[in-house]
């Protein structure tokens, strides 16, 4: 039941959640109770690392990882207790199909063409995949995804900007589809640094159903660290703590993310530069001949048709321009995805493209 133009009048967490998740007593991890003095209880190596420095990675991390919290509650404009950090989107993603999805009886929503991971990720729980297609501009269709619901759908994946068609969703579907559906909705930001659009980010402190994914892989340009966040309500955020792995993030990946919020300036520039590339790959895309269609995009990469698009992609990587071919996917018949690179490395897939297709 949900109100018609605000946050929701009527929502049970606890109603949602996993009879054996609510159940559950997480463990405890060996520095739950005291973290200092001679630390004599988690079997750790009191030598030291291999690297003879007193580089504190003979200890085990911090379960809760408070300072990272703290920082990316800070720049998203919500508290710490919103904020879960795990190991890339990918572990939320599981987390949230662990917390809310019965295995064999549970249902999740999807609205391809989409990100790939949402229906891998159910798949090895063995949840149902059910999926309402975006329209042709690729954009939601909301009426069609509120029909598809069963009373066993528990989460809808929607992610703005989209991978692979790049653009963003419209706001007041996403909202309307928030207030409308009674499970959760995960809404995957993993591109909205490159957008014009503000993150939604604020809008966890409203809706009790919404869980938002964001990821340093993409605009902090850190795919290494493997840094993925959750932001969602206090008891979302402490559903998400009490199921993961105790140590789940690394002390070197909290060390360069932390980093990384000092090196905002270097972030901002680089988000900066993409965007005019991704601006210049499409005027001269658009000059080629053989490619039919560039989706606009509000995210680090371009989706666009070309004629005979699996050769070309063939072809393409013959040469060593490697892009990826999503022609299998629904509503991106003959499609590939390029990565927005370097003005150099965007040049030389501009000439091979003009070159396979003879056309330069
Ligand atoms: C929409 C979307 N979400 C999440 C991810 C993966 O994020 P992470 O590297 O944090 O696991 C990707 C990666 O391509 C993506 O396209």
């Amino acid at each position: 039941m949900s109100n018609s133009n605000n946050s929701k009048t009527y929502f049970d967490l606890q109603d949602l959640v996993r009879r054996n998740i609510r159940q559950l007593s997480p463990y405890r991890s060996a520095r739950d109770d005291f973290q200092s003095g001679i630390l004599l209880d988690a079997n750790e190596n009191s030598f030291g690392s291999p690297f003879g420095e007193d580089d504190g990675l003979n200890r085990y991390p911090t379960p809760h990882q408070d300072e990272v919290r703290e920082r990316v509650a800070e720049f998203r404009s919500v508290q710490k207790d919103n904020i879960f950090v795990g190991v890339g989107s990918d572990e939320s993603i599981d987390l949230l199909m662990r917390i809310f999805c019965q295995p064999g009886k549970d249902r999740i929503l999807i609205t391809p063409p989409t990100y790939g991971m949402y229906k891998v990720s159910a798949q090895i729980h063995d949840i149902e995949v059910d999926e309402v297609l975006l329209n042709s501009q690729y954009h939601l269709q909301p009426e069609n995804v509120l029909d598809e619901v069963r009373a066993d759908t528990k989460l809808l994946f929607l992610c703005s900007p989209n991978n692979p068609t790049g653009n963003d969703l419209k706001r007041e579907d996403v909202e309307y589809l928030i207030r409308e559906f009674d499970g959760i909705v995960v809404l995957d930001e993993a591109y909205v640094d490159f957008s014009e659009r503000e993150s939604l980010a604020p809008l966890v402190l409203k809706y009790p159903n919404l869980v938002i994914l964001q990821t340093f892989s993409k605009a902090f340009g850190l795919a290494g660290i493997r840094l993925g966040m959750a932001l969602a309500s206090k008891e979302i955020i402490q559903l998400m703590a009490k199921v993961k792995a105790p140590y789940n993030l690394n002390k070197l990946t909290a060390q360069y993310a932390l980093k990384a919020f000092e090196n905002l300036d270097r972030v901002q520039e680089n988000i900066q530069k993409i965007r005019e590339e991704r601006e210049r790959l499409r005027v001269e895309l658009n000059k080629i001949p053989t490619v039919n269609r560039i989706m606009p995009s509000d995210a680090n990469f371009l989706l666009f048709k070309v004629d005979q698009a699996y050769e070309v992609y063939q072809q393409l990587a013959e040469e060593g321009i490697i892009v990826r071919y999503r022609g299998n996917e629904p509503l991106c018949k003959n499609s590939l995805r390029v990565t927005v690179g370097t003005r150099e490395e965007n040049d030389e897939f501009l000439a091979t493209l003009k070159k396979v297709k003879g056309e330069g």
